[in-house]
């Protein structure tokens, strides 16, 4: 065979590998809606940059006549490619090819890439549309999938891992997104269940639609399991980019720094008086934030579960940071059991990465109840002064209003090593909250008084003035300033560049043991 005839033969294998299942299979995930693994790729990575792995692997099963079903490639494209410039590894299922379905050779695949990110140090991109185990293979898919869940595993704060599901994802194909950082669905498109709807109807005799059971909208807002819902597939692998220009590419890295027009010294009166004069009355955090950072930018994680808390990623100064607020707007911006878990776990990712965390606290302190009580809001909220507590990247807080009770403590205050804690004007820095206060340490005096609502009334006015500010707070150091609202912006990214080098560590152990 001559030079030319042996690359010509190259080529078309090549091409029979692009097509994947064949013409067919893609009309039909194209008649869904969705896009092919390749087409996915293509819209994710810079136009041109990936490389492809592994083309040529096709599987080694013999049974049910699946010898004379073999496809280049298999049911999974690998490979590397970058996002605005920067180095990622990819893997895409092939819906195509046995429903994007998981054996032996689709698991090395990945298992190969993901230690390719490991070794050298970059992001690692899953997107995922499977119908889980390769029923066929049997237990020796059950044995690849735990091969990616290991490598998933040690790799977990040594490279930012992101999962985007993309279609059904039944079994297997759910564990190991869930053990990577975030994980993005699409709309009406993007399902996620350990059981699908008719094992369900056999086991529990429920009635469930793929949508209710695991759809985009039930795993953003009830379960938690996804981080982002976005509404096509294409604003998808969109956001994905914009994600990782927050994050560096591994945990040895700093986050990039992103230029920006916004004026470092950017003052906003309009903070001044964004605090209603009245404590009970809510306001909506996210303004503030917006009109602290760059350009008003703040990409929210997990918007639609626990909106009681805001956790998400944003540049201050050109610096990025991850930004944990409570969101006086919902619930009055308590602390609960899903709040707690879901700021924990963030403020953790955040650690792994070397992405700085500001904190912005407004919170009347932890929701009481049965209902969160036997729930374990004592061991969710232990994880977030967990995640607080052991984190080393730099850490500043501002108390805008409300800082009571446990939820002080938690909300990285100076004694869990803020670095720098500020806090404005009418902040109210204490033990709980003056009527409770009065009613438990006056009680005999208020049962004995002739007009008890009178008198509770002026010992709450006086515990309010006594307590209800920042300054006793400010006197012991607790806070390290107290600063005019409109000065938040420059106040906070000459923190972070004040906080460039710090260096803080933790005692040398195996690892912590954060109450789960
Ligand atoms: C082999 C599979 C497959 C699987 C789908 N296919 N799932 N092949 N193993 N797990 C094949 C189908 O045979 C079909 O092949 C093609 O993929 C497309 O599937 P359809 O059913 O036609 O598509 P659709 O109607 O869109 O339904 C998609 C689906 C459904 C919801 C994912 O296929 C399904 O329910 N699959 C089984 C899901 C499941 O129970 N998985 C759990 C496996 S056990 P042809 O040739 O017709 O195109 C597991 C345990 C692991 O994962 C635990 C590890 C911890």
């Amino acid at each position: 065979m001559s030079d030319t005839s042996k690359n010509e033969e190259l080529q078309k294998m090549r091409e029979k590998a692009y097509e994947g299942g064949g013409a067919e299979r893609i009309e039909a995930q194209h008649n869904r809606g969705r896009l092919t693994a390749r087409e996915r790729l293509d819209l994710l990575l810079d136009k041109g940059s990936f490389h492809e792995t592994d083309m040529f692997v096709t599987h080694r099963t013999h049974d049910f006549g699946l010898a004379d079903r073999k496809y280049l490639g298999d049911s999974v494209v690998t490979g590397w490619g970058t996002i605005d410039g920067r180095l990622v590894y990819v893997f895409s299922q092939d819906f195509t090819v046995f429903g994007g379905s998981l054996g032996e050779v689709h698991s090395e695949k990945i298992v190969k890439i993901i230690d390719m990110a490991l070794k050298n140090g970059a992001p690692i991109i899953g997107l995922n549309d499977s119908g889980g185990a390769r029923i066929q293979e049997g237990v020796v898919s059950l044995g690849a999938y735990a091969d990616i869940f290991l490598k998933n595993t040690l790799a977990s704060g040594v490279v930012p891992q992101i999962s985007a599901i993309m279609g059904p994802c039944a079994g297997g194909a759910v564990y190991s997104p869930a053990l990577t950082d975030f994980i993005f669905m699409v709309r009406n498109s993007s399902y996620m269940f350990v059981t699908g709807p008719d094992v369900v109807r056999t086991v529990t005799h429920e009635e469930v639609s793929f949508e209710d059971l695991g759809g985009a909208d039930v795993h953003a807002s009830i379960s938690g399991v996804c981080h982002y819902v976005a509404e096509t597939e294409s604003d998808c692998l969109y956001m994905i980019r914009l994600l990782l220009s927050y994050l560096p590419q591994n945990n040895l890295e700093d986050p990039p720094f992103k230029a920006t027009s916004d004026d470092r010294l950017r003052t906003d009166e309009a903070l001044d008086t964004i605090i209603p004069d009245e404590a009970s009355i809510p306001y909506d955090m996210i303004e503030i934030i917006r009109r602290v950072v760059d350009n008003g930018a703040f990409f929210q994680i997990h918007e639609n579960y626990a909106r009681n808390i805001l956790v998400g990623f944003a540049h201050l100064g050109g610096h990025s940071v991850g930004i944990v607020a409570n969101q006086p707007s919902v619930l009055a911006g308590v602390l609960d059991i899903n709040s707690s878990e879901k700021a924990a776990r963030f403020v953790r990712f955040c650690d792994s990465f070397n992405v700085p965390i500001i904190t912005f606290v407004d919170v009347p302190g932890f929701m009481p109840g049965t209902t969160q009580e036997h729930g374990g809001v004592i061991r969710a909220g232990a994880k977030l002064l967990h995640a607080f507590c052991e984190a080393t990247v730099p850490k500043i807080t501002v108390v805008t209003r409300k800082a009571y009770g446990g939820a002080y403590d938690v909300m990285s205050s100076k004694h869990i090593r803020g670095d720098l804690n500020l806090a404005w004007p009418n902040a109210e820095i204490a033990v709980m909250g003056s009527d409770g206060a009065v009613s438990i340490i006056f009680r005999k005096e208020l049962a004995a008084a002739v007009d008890p609502v009178k008198t509770k009334a002026k010992l709450v006015k006086e515990y309010r003035e006594k307590f209800a500010n920042p300054y006793v707070a400010a006197a012991r150091g607790y806070l390290d300033d107290v600063i005019e609202p409109r000065l938040t912006r420059p106040r906070l990214i000459n923190a972070l560049e004040m906080l460039a080098n710090k260096r803080d560590s933790n005692p040398a152990k195996k690892h912590g043991n954060i109450p789960l």
